[in-house]
């Protein structure tokens, strides 16, 4: 297969850090397309708790290995989404939408980057059992001593119980 005709995919977000429900929506991408592009990029309206590095280790860590070779992790600093998927080649953006809030969140957003560049924004419907999942509620659970097992792969459950401030 040429470079032009593997199908890409790239799932963008801020991933501050990994949830149960990103890993799911990571897996399913890895389903429908050739290659996932995991895209760790800024969000203005969000401060950062763990580093880059740190969220694209935790991502890494935690791709089941039957997805893990067609799946890359990579930050992209100080670029906007669409020139992301021009660079490396993605045909679409993938994102899970969890519900109403995240529609009213993620629609202009999807309709700036078409207008932006053309590329088109694919939903998958958020699984069920993550529904009430993100990463800034999962923060905020663990920094009030919550168990957040389940909600978050191990290795972030453990990270944002050693900060002891859960993950401010
Ligand atoms: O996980 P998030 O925080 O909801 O992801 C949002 C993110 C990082 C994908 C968005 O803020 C983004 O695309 N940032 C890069 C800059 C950009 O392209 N902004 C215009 C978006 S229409």
């Amino acid at each position: 297969m040429t470079d032009q005709q593997i199908r890409r995919a790239v799932c963008p977000g801020s991933f501050d850090p990994v949830t149960a429900g990103h890993v799911d929506i990571f897996v399913r991408a890895a389903a429908l397309y050739d290659e996932v592009v995991v895209a760790i990029l800024h969000n203005p309206a969000k401060v950062g708790t763990f580093t880059v590095e740190e969220r694209i280790g935790f991502i890494e860590r935690a791709l089941p290995e039957a997805i893990a070779s067609c799946v890359r992790v990579e930050a992209f600093a100080g670029r906007l989404l669409v020139d992301v998927c021009r660079e490396v080649g993605a045909e679409v953006l993938l994102k899970g939408l969890r519900g109403e809030t995240d529609y009213a969140y993620e629609v202009p957003m999807a309709l700036m980057n078409r207008h932006l560049s053309g590329v088109e924004t694919v939903f998958l419907p958020g699984a069920p059992q993550f529904e009430h999942v993100s990463s800034s509620l999962v923060k905020e659970v663990a920094r009030f001593g919550g168990d957040v097992s389940g909600l978050v792969p191990d290795e972030v459950r453990d990270a944002l119980l050693a900060r002891g401030d859960g993950g401010r």
